[in-house]
């Protein structure tokens, strides 16, 4: 539906999940910290929002990227998190207009040239999901989880995740997911 007013629309300037081939080396070590110095080239999306307009509406709305999941809308489940800047966000949380500016990275951001993320492909090796609805959230906050803390314990990985729900109750598997991405991101065995 159109805005009512002018006004109150913001242009909104998002690089999106579109991340350098450079930044996808043989061992897979992905430097976010780069992404937040502009180093990084992504594609530009421009486009006009209300103010009132979620990161996570704008996404899946605006830019056609479903791949980002809403759960619950209260910032509870963590279907909906992405990375902005590097940074695990809970897209159902922020304004598309606190995203100006960023680098946004969805699940749909991940794959590089047929080849799938290192966690993607954990996920799938270990059978990490029974509906999926969980999954990118769960994906996106495991990614950004391994550049924070490349070598987690079990422990540290629950603590970590904490924010991220699965209602198919497969925790389990997608600790031992992450695990295994760890093991994999650090150029160990498969
Ligand atoms: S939809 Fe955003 S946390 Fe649940
Ligand atoms: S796999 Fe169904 S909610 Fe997690």
């Amino acid at each position: 539906m159109a805005p009512a007013t002018t006004d109150r629309i913001r242009d909104v300037n998002i690089r999106y999940h579109d991340l350098a081939a450079a930044d996808y080396d043989a061992k897979w070590g992905i430097d976010y910290g780069e992404v937040g110095q502009g180093q990084v080239l992504g594609k530009v999306r421009k486009a006009l929002v209300e103010p009132r307009t979620l990161l996570v509406h704008f996404l899946r709305e605006q830019l056609l990227l479903t791949g980002t999941h809403i759960g619950c809308d209260t910032s509870q489940c963590g279907a909906c998190t992405v990375l902005v800047d590097g940074r695990s966000a809970k897209s159902c949380t922020m304004f598309a207009v606190q995203a100006d500016g960023s680098t946004v990275t969805t699940i749909e951001g991940l794959e590089k040239g047929g080849r799938l993320h290192p966690v993607q492909e954990a996920f799938l090796e270990v059978g990490a999901l029974q509906c999926g609805y969980c999954t990118p959230g769960m994906i996106m906050s495991s990614v950004a989880l391994l550049v924070k803390t490349p070598d987690p314990t079990a422990d540290e990985i629950s603590r970590l995740m904490e924010g991220n729900v699965c209602r198919c109750g497969t925790y389990p598997r997608i600790v031992a997911a992450i695990g295994k991405a760890a093991k994999v991101m650090k150029g160990g065995a498969k």
